[in-house]
């Protein structure tokens, strides 16, 4: 807790410059009160001015928000528009011939795209998913590198209302498996390969292998881009090239209008148990929050341009490169590569090279790039820049002064943004033309997200305290349910123990004197490893369906770059090895949960015990394993353990 408590007491404080605020989308803190009192005042009347401003409706809504059917709220639910046509077509007129995507490649190699281009693109994409008989409501897998063709895909599915689900790349065939039989897709949309710091990695092979493991009955075609020409297995029946597919397909395709509450896209993530959780998010009040976002956090301008480094097969990308940017009409660079390929000096040798104007990255991102080279953002001329912003996980008040003063050059507000795939789009985050900054806090909740915390009771903590993060209040862009399964729905977002009224975000957090929003942590059975959110129970399930491995236990401990790193701790179903025998089992289990889940969830740590410390109920004592892990003394009361003796065992890390 000793975190906590520095960040509580920091003191200083960056308002904008005058210059900055003049110009800015909102204003000042005048501007940003009055909205927030305007959404206090009419809550319904506030979000359906902006949606019927920042909207192309095709069939304009009467109705705001419907609340008879809580948690499963409804927003401008008879109102139809097309996802894609908001992004596309309505620029067509205004701006055709604005660029709308540059890509550059893990090579360095350039492509750009204008919106009359992109449109294109999008339409023939669009016909070619048509021919394969996918329609409206079906559900298609992407599962694409960095690249314009997976902005393709997604804006494809959208505009013939077939509903996307992308799993990010980095996930391994089981993680695609389970994702897949899930959603029952009837189509993948993948590549051959695909391109990070000079290394080639194999999707199609994984995609095979996953529709190999039986239950993916659903899936009629593979669509395969091709992104280097390896040699990929081919079933005919079912494989098709992503060249073939679009081949003589017309430029136009007329935009299926959705209603707005139909799902535009699933996009899975962790939760406490070992079943990742499909989240179904709506079309328009998605969208409307994608665009508001764009306006307000990233003050968007036509001149912007915009640079968001996520990858498509998290939220990040979904709002800030698939949809916001292109919904607000603007040039966006979208890179297939890694921060550290060729060198450390990547993202701001991009940034000078685009002369990118508003950049968004993670924390982890940053502080790797400080231990690379603290001093290569001075090598690069950054002056283009206005805004920047950071995402996924809280930013520690020295590597956002670093952000602050060596990348952006102390005239750069930072936006910390705070917000969950299951938002949307961001919740609380400063304005930057109006929010005087703190480093470390996300600051205020924006106009018209009804943000608190709250104790067990649900009754609301007084400043200076902490507690539960909720959202009092329904907003546009929320989760609508679990894919297949309602019930998980509501009892993990509006459980009973809150009086079932609040969203419940998961994260602990405190406000300061100042009323000012601190994000401690999930405080749940979720770990943020590298801005990645991974289930412990996920972890432990892909241990123990090892053949050697009879239980597992998996924590977070802080890590300096990665925020938090995985410690398992392993009962084998033999001896507890010891010496080298050890460090060859703790690799190969390793190598086992980066094929299972992905190698982002391989553990850091792993380590062996007879048995795992227990209540005599035979509960597991994580939080004992969290102080070992951190290698803490251990002050809890453990007068309740089965069998004490293990701790000594499981201080000891495999040598
Ligand atoms: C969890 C959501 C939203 C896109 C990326 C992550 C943590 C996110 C912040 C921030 C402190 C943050 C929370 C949240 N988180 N942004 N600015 N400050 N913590 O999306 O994978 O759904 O993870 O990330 O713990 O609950 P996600």
């Amino acid at each position: 807790m000793a975190a906590i408590e520095s960040v509580l007491q920091e003191k200083r404080v960056f308002p904008p410059s005058e210059a900055f605020a003049k110009q800015a989308n909102i204003k000042g803190m005048d501007a940003y009160l009055a909205l927030c009192k305007e959404a206090e005042q009419d809550y319904e009347g506030f979000w359906a001015r902006h949606a019927r401003e920042q909207l192309t409706w095709h069939k304009p809504f009467t109705q705001v928000l419907d609340e008879s059917n809580a948690p499963f709220y409804r927003w401008f639910a008879d109102g139809m528009l097309n996802a894609s046509y908001n992004c596309l077509d309505r620029h067509l007129s205004t701006q055709p011939d604005k660029t709308a995507i540059i890509f550059e490649a893990d090579d360095g190699k350039v492509t750009r795209v204008s919106y009359r281009e992109l449109y294109r693109r999008v339409c023939q994409f669009a016909n070619g998913l048509k021919s394969l008989k996918i329609r409206k409501g079906d559900r298609v897998v992407i599962y694409m590198p960095m690249s314009i063709e997976a902005i393709v895909a997604m804006q494809a599915c959208a505009r013939i209302g077939a509903t996307h689900s992308v799993v990010f790349g980095g996930f391994s065939s089981k993680s695609l498996h389970e994702r897949i039989t899930d959603a029952g897709a009837c189509a993948v949309i993948t590549a051959d390969e695909q391109m990070r710091g000079g290394r080639a990695i194999p999707l199609k092979p994984a995609v095979d292998e996953a529709l190999g493991m039986g239950g993916c009955e659903s899936v009629k075609t593979v669509v395969v881009y091709k992104r280097t020409g390896a040699n990929v297995a081919w079933h005919a029946a079912r494989d098709i090239w992503w060249h073939d597919l679009v081949n003589g397909q017309a430029d136009t395709c007329e935009p299926e209008w959705v209603e707005a509450e139909h799902p535009l896209f699933l996009l899975y993530t962790s939760g406490s148990t070992g079943k990742p959780k499909g989240v179904q998010h709506s079309t328009g009040g998605y969208l409307l929050q994608a665009i508001l976002t764009m306006r307000w956090v990233f003050d968007y301008k036509p001149s912007d341009i915009f640079w968001c480094t996520a990858d498509v097969g998290w939220v990040t990308g979904h709002t800030y490169i698939a949809y916001g940017p292109l919904a607000v009409g603007a040039t966006e660079i979208v890179f297939e590569g890694v921060p550290t390929y060729p060198d450390a000096g990547r993202f701001w040798k991009m940034i000078q090279d685009h002369k990118v104007t508003v950049f968004y990255t993670a924390p982890t991102a940053i502080r790797s790039l400080i231990k690379a080279g603290a001093d290569l953002p001075k090598k690069y001329d950054l002056s283009s820049l206005r805004i920047l912003g950071t995402v996924g996980e809280p930013i520690n008040p020295e590597a956002w002064m670093w952000y602050y003063e060596t990348v952006g050059n102390k005239r750069c507000p930072i936006v910390d943004t705070w917000w969950q795939t299951e938002t949307g789009g961001h919740m609380i985050t400063p304005l930057p033309g109006a929010t005087p900054l703190k480093p470390g806090s996300c600051t205020f909740p924006l106009p018209g997200i009804m943000a608190d915390i709250v104790d067990e009771t649900g009754q609301s903590v007084e400043k200076g305290k902490g507690g539960f993060l909720v959202i009092k209040r329904p907003w546009p862009s929320m989760i609508r349910t679990i894919w297949g399964d309602p019930e998980r729905f509501k009892k993990s977002y509006y459980p009973s123990d809150f009086g079932g009224k609040y969203y419940l975000a998961g994260d602990g957090a405190n406000r300061d004197m100042d009323g000012y929003f601190w994000i401690v942590g999930r405080i749940d059975d979720v770990l943020n490893v590298s801005g990645h959110r991974l289930g412990t129970m996920e972890i432990e399930s892909a241990l123990v369906a090892n053949p050697l491995v009879a239980e597992a236990a998996v924590v977070g401990r802080p890590h300096e770059v990665k925020g938090e790193a995985v410690v398992a701790f392993v009962v084998l179903k033999g001896p507890r090895p010891s010496g080298e025998e050890a460090q060859k089992v703790a690799n190969q289990l390793r190598e086992w949960v980066g094929k299972e889940i992905g190698p982002i969830a391989k553990p850091d740590e792993i380590r062996f015990g007879d048995n795992l410390p227990k209540t005599r109920s035979g509960k597991i004592m994580r939080r004992l394993l969290r102080s070992i892990a951190r290698g803490e003394e251990i002050t809890q009361d453990v007068s309740t353990l089965e069998n004490p003796a293990i701790l000594e065992q499981l201080k000891q890390p495999v040598q």
